[in-house]
């Protein structure tokens, strides 16, 4: 199970007494550098800071709310995962966690290759001067024009997802010339322990082609029939917030089945394998990930035994990490508006983001920690459940946390980990006007992407 990120179901009642949750043990002022960006600490002051920059001094500059991204944290994770996975394999940053120009050139710098899954990725990536070869284009429904651009742009891999896509692929890359290199994704029939919404490998839902029944197998009959099409391997992702290896030994297991089946039947051994992202990181004090390195050392270990014991010399292995590498990086910062307390019940907090900034507890119920971070205090700790200002009551950021008891309006909290998939997954429910990501490294903060104006959202209403 993805522990706190996704739980099958609401861990809680949705109203518990207050009297049922015992105040945490530890220092409310202390903050786990497990959910926390590396160069985030407070200062004399208790002061939050990040890249040497006080969250106050952000919050004056940059206003709230503002995901605030820790780039030499992002670059070390990154380095972190090329460095784990060496020379002989690939690492693909999955973009969809969170893509800009400046994390396109982080990317570049840092030596990873980057996964897109759509035509305004794909823009995104190539106006930042990432090389079209070290791109991989992903996606169940890819458009004719989205495949062209691909195609002429000279993209590394497009990953096929149905027996359409393997046609539409081969005559556009036909029509153009040129012979595109790709890998079929499929589904290997494993079951992630993660939230329905985000487990791709089992054979029930819209993702691949599924191994059972021989499908996959067809595809890649067709495929090597066709002139426009080179095909280079097989993709395997099986979902997102893993924790536990296993569901990954399988995929192993089958991918590297089907290779020798390949083999047998066409007497081709097709040189590369991507095991697909969905490494999971720490979202509260609960959850415990492994390191890059352990990592790449089990997915190694595990494709070269396969490989050994099918008589196949091991492919180049890729993943395609997104969350692992971003997730941690950034908190978002708010101010707080209003605190209301219900007797008996708990106090709510109202912070002037919301779902429009994160939607993943409302949609996944995923779980959260929060931290007072303009100040620190001694006050007791109080069950809170942080709130946005929208006009729904699921509109919630933190469902259950403790904060100081003297928490007021006008205080900044911050909600860590929130890298991966929330201002990519931003809205302008309500209006609001999507939140800017402020990079920061060594005593500078940097806008990457800006706050949305008034003006943004009257400009694509036509009238
Ligand atoms: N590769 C493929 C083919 C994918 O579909 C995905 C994620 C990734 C890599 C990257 O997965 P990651 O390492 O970031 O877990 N919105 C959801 C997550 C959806 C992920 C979709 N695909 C969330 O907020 O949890």
């Amino acid at each position: 199970m993805s522990r706190s990120a996704h739980p099958a179901g609401p861990r809680h009642a949705d109203v518990l007494p207050e009297g049922h949750y015992t105040a945490p043990a530890e220092d409310l002022n202390a903050l786990d550098p497990k959910v926390w960006a590396h160069t985030v600490g407070r200062d004399a002051d208790g002061v939050v800071t990040v890249g040497g920059l006080p969250v106050t001094q952000l919050a004056e500059e940059y206003g709230t709310p503002a995901y605030i991204l820790d780039e030499a944290d992002f670059r070390d994770r990154a380095r972190a995962w090329r460095t784990a996975f060496g020379a002989d394999a690939d690492v693909f940053y999955a973009g969809k966690a969170f893509l800009s120009r400046a994390v396109v050139r982080w990317l570049h710098e840092e030596g990873l290759n980057l996964d897109v899954c759509s035509g305004g990725e794909l823009a995104t990536a190539l106006a930042a001067g990432m090389p079209a070869e070290r791109i991989a284009f992903h996606g169940n429904n890819k458009s004719p024009e989205e495949i062209e651009r691909a195609v002429r742009a000279g993209v590394g891999r497009i990953v096929l997802d149905s027996f359409q896509e393997i046609v539409r692929v081969a005559h556009i890359a036909q029509s153009l010339g040129k012979r595109q290199r790709v890998q079929i994704r499929i589904t290997v029939g494993v079951e992630a322990h993660t939230h329905e919404f985000i487990a791709t490998a089992h054979e029930d839902q819209k993702f691949g082609i599924p191994l059972a029944g021989g499908q996959a197998a067809e595809a890649v009959r067709r495929a090597l029939t066709l002139d426009g099409l080179e095909v280079i391997g097989i993709h395997s992702h099986i979902g997102s917030q893993i924790f536990d290896m296993s569901g990954f030994e399988v995929a192993a297991h089958r991918v590297v089945g089907l290779l020798k089946d390949i083999r047998d039947e066409h007497g081709v051994e097709l040189p590369e394998i991507d095991l697909g992202g969905g490494l999971g990181i720490a979202y509260t004090s609960d959850d415990d990930p492994r390191e890059p390195h352990e990592i790449a050392k089990a997915l190694t270990e595990i494709v070269t035994r396969e490989c050994e014991s099918a008589r196949l010399a091991t492919p180049r292995i890729s993943v395609e990490p997104g969350r692992a590498i971003v997730g941690p990086t950034a908190f978002t910062l708010y101010e707080v508006g209003t605190v209301k307390p219900l007797d008996g019940l708990r106090t709510y907090v109202s912070v002037d983001g919301g779902m429009s900034d994160n939607i993943r507890t409302a949609l996944y119920d995923a779980e959260y920690s929060v931290a007072l971070v303009s100040r620190t205090s001694d006050a007791e700790p109080m069950l809170v459940r942080v709130v946005g200002k929208h006009c729904e009551s699921g509109d919630i950021v933190v469902k259950d946390a403790f904060l100081p008891g003297d928490l007021a309006p006008g205080d900044l909290v911050a909600v860590p980990a929130t890298g991966a998939y929330c201002r990519s997954m931003a809205s302008n429910y309500n209006h609001a006007l999507r939140p800017p990501v402020v990079s920061v490294r060594d005593g500078a903060a940097r806008v990457i992407v800006r706050r949305e104006t008034e003006e943004d959202l009257l400009r694509l209403d036509v009238g």
